[in-house]
C-alpha cells in the first residue's frame, strides 16, 4: 500500500505504507495523465454538480495512487469542475502535507496509514467500525482533515509464495509460514527495507507469529515480487492490491492472526474545502463503492504489468461503469 515517506511519529522515522511500494517500473517518468482524454463527458455523473469549481487533485507517486488520482480527475471533470492535476507527489507525508497547505484539495490515502503512521498509534482498534470512526475523528480534530467516502478495497501487507511452493509445502497461512521456517531455519524471507524496520512490519510480525529463525533479505521495492516468483525467496512481502501478484502467479498467505492492520482506500479532503464543496463527496461516493480489492488489482495490473497510462486505464474503467461516456 502502500508505500515510503518518512513521518516522525513518536520519535520514530516511520515510513508510510505506500510510498514506493507499489510503484511499478517506469511510473515515475511517464506522465500520469498521458493516454487520457482532457474532455470528459458525463455518463451517470451529474454534469453540473461542480460547475466552475476548481478542484486540485493530488496523489502519491506509485501506480495505484496515480490511478486513484486519474479516476478522481475524470470524475471531477465529468461533474463540470475545473480539475487540476496535482498528482504524483513522491511520498505519503508529502502528499498529505500538500493537501494540508492547499496545494491539492483532495487525494486518496489509506485509513491504516492514517491511524498508525500519521496519528502515531501502534495498535489497531479491533472493531472495524470503531476503528474507522476513531481515525476520522482524531484527524478531523487534530488536523482538520475529513476522511470519507471509503472504498471497499484494502491494500495491506501480506506474505506471498509461488504456487509451486504452496503446493509442495502446503503452506497457506502465516502460521504455516512460521511453522515452515521453524523446520527450515535457512528459509529466505524477502522484504522491502522499509518493512524490515517499521514496527507494524517485520519486527512486529515475527513477534506475533513466533518466528525466531529464517534468513531475512532486505530488497528494493518491486524486486521482492520478481525474486519471489523466481524462487530466490521462499516468502516475499507484498501489497494485496498489487497487480504483480496475479501477473507473477503468486499466492498470498492468509494473515490468520490478523496482525496487519487493514489499509482501506479513503478520499481525504480539508474540512474547509468539504464545507465549501460537499458535492465532491457526493460525486465520488458511487465510484468509491465500486473500488474493490479485485478491481484495484486488475486496474493496477494494467498499469504496472501491461504498461498502460493510468489516465487511460482510469477513463476506460469509468466508461465501462457508465460514470462517463
Ligand atoms: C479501514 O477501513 C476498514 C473498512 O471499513 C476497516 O475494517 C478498518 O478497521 C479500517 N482501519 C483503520 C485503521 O481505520
Ligand atoms: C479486504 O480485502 C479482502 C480481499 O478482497 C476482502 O476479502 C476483505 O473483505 C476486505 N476487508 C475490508 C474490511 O474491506
Amino acid at each position: 500500500m502502500i508505500k515510503p515517506t518518512k513521518h516522525a511519529v513518536a520519535g520514530l522515522a516511520v515510513a508510510v505504507l505506500g510510498v514506493t511500494g507499489l510503484a511499478g517500473c517506469g511510473s515515475l517518468d511517464e506522465s500520469s495523465s498521458g493516454g487520457g482524454s482532457d474532455k470528459v463527458e458525463a455518463g451517470s455523473v451529474d454534469p453540473t454538480a461542480l460547475k466552475g469549481v476548481t478542484v486540485k487533485v493530488g496523489s502519491k507517486e506509485f501506480d495505484e495512487q496515480l490511478l486513484l488520482g486519474q479516476l478522481t480527475l475524470a470524475m471531477m471533470k465529468a461533474a463540470g469542475a475545473n480539475a487540476v492535476d496535482e498528482t504524483n507527489t513522491k511520498g505519503s507525508t508529502q502528499a498529505r502535507e500538500k493537501l494540508i497547505r492547499g496545494g491539492s484539495d483532495v487525494y486518496w490515502d489509506y485509513n491504516g496509514t492514517g491511524w498508525i503512521n500519521y496519528l502515531g498509534h501502534d495498535k489497531p482498534i479491533l472493531d472495524s467500525t470503531q476503528q474507522t470512526e476513531a481515525t476520522a475523528k482524531e484527524d478531523l480534530a487534530k488536523n482538520q482533515l475529513v476522511w470519507g467516502p471509503a472504498a471497499p478495497f484494502n491494500n495491506t501487507y501480506a506474505f506471498a509464495v509461488t504456487e509451486d511452493f504452496a503446493q509442495k509445502t502446503g503452506v497457506k497461512t502465516d502460521s504455516d509460514m512460521a511453522a515452515y521456517i521453524k523446520k527450515n531455519p535457512s528459509a529466505t524471507v524477502c522484504v522491502e527495507s522499509e518493512f524490515a524496520a517499521r514496527p507494524d512490519g517485520y519486527p512486529g510480525y515475527k513477534k506475533a507469529y513466533g518466528i525466531t529463525s529464517g534468513q531475512l533479505k532486505s530488497l528494493g521495492t518491486g524486486v521482492v515480487y520478481t525474486q519471489t516468483a523466481q524462487g530466490n525467496c521462499d516468502f516475499g512481502e507484498v501489497f494485496t492490491t498489487d497487480g504483480r501478484i496475479g501477473n507473477l502467479k503468486l499466492q498470498v498467505l492468509e494473515d490468520d492472526k490478523k496482525f496487519f492492520p487493514l489499509y482501506n482506500g479513503v478520499l481525504v479532503e480539508r474540512e474547509d474545502f468539504v464545507k465549501e464543496h460537499p458535492e465532491v463527496q457526493e460525486v465520488m461516493k458511487p465510484l468509491a463503492e465500486k473500488l474493490t480489492t479485485e478491481v484495484m488489482q486488475e486496474l493496477n495490473k494494467q498499469v504496472s504489468a501491461d504498461g498502460l497510462p493510468p489516465a487511460q486505464v482510469a477513463q476506460d474503467f469509468l466508461k465501462k461503469e457508465g460514470f462517463i461516456k
